[in-house]
């Protein structure tokens, strides 16, 4: 163990968001109280559909102040590093199947001064990372075929993320353990027992802030019973009952005050309360 347990976030995905309002949008989830937004980067190569560009990123940057995640679902990453992290990326996550060179790949991204993050395909065995942990801060487990949101959850990646999980544990190093594609209430159940610790969420993820908004409410003997329910959703998922370093990071967050913001309506307008550093409350 790392020593330091890492605590259960929500990245939301902007792959839903309203196009024509971007900058608002990353506003709305920024006073929410996100942690980091993601921006599923897609080049119609990689993944069948063509999404953001580095100048459609950097228009918002100095909008928010949250951290910004490049997800690159393109066939050539290396050519265009410099221009998502000069873009306002802290940290981008380059798919293990369009890099021939990841050791290098990774290397690069952290010279370039962002966090070094590799996902990896349904398809794509753990061991694809098992020789560059050292020079990941992330590792993306995607839980569906990446190019759409909306799609449904493949509940057989649940082995694989325990997998990495248990690379990650071994390796003694703090990377996060992310997971991105259908998450909401019900596939969080899976997901996070099995050892995932960042849930991305697109559509799902007005859903998902409500249950984890009840985790994260503190006091009383009512929430203890939400607690306890939530808890037997989210703990005894497909890979078995919740790990005690879940339990522990849905401690932390119950215990901490919170904020209460709103999502922007194109996510669904959910009123919900970051709790503290950690999990959210539903405000
Ligand atoms: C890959 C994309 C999507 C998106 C989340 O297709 O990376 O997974 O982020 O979409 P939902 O949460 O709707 O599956």
């Amino acid at each position: 163990m790392t020593g330091e347990l890492p605590s259960i976030e929500i990245a939301p995905s902007v792959l839903p968001a309203d196009f024509a309002r971007l900058g608002e949008e990353c506003q709305a989830l920024e006073k929410a109280g996100v942690d980091r937004i993601q921006w599923d980067v897609m080049d119609g190569q990689f993944v069948p559909n063509l999404t953001f560009g580095p100048d459609v990123i950097a228009a918002t940057r100095d909008l928010v102040s949250v951290p910004f995640e490049a997800h690159l679902m393109v066939e050539t990453p290396d050519l265009m590093l410099d221009r998502y992290i000069d873009a306002g990326c802290q940290i981008v996550i380059v798919h293990a199947e369009a890099c021939p060179h990841l050791h290098r790949t990774l290397g690069r991204i952290r010279e370039l001064g962002a966090q070094p993050a590799v996902a990896l395909n349904p398809a794509t065995p753990a061991s694809a990372v098992a020789h560059v942990l050292d020079l990941c801060d992330l590792i993306l487990v995607m839980t569906v075929n990446p190019g759409f949101g909306g799609q449904s959850y493949i509940a057989t990646m649940e082995p694989k993320i325990a997998e990495v999980r248990a690379m990650i544990e071994a390796s003694g190093r703090p990377i996060d353990l992310e997971v991105d594609g259908g998450i909401g209430p019900a596939t969080a159940a899976g997901a996070a027992p099995a050892g995932a610790n960042v849930l991305v969420a697109g559509s799902g993820a007005t859903a998902l802030a409500g249950v984890a908004g009840l985790c994260a409410t503190g006091g009383g003997a009512a929430s203890s019973r939400r607690r306890a329910s939530v808890r037997g959703r989210w703990g005894h998922g497909a890979a078995g009952p919740m790990r005690s370093w879940q339990a522990a990071a849905m401690g932390r967050a119950r215990g901490r005050g919170g904020v209460s913001g709103c999502w922007g309506a194109s996510m669904g307008s959910v009123t919900w309360a970051r709790v503290g550093g950690g999990g959210w409350g539903a405000g």
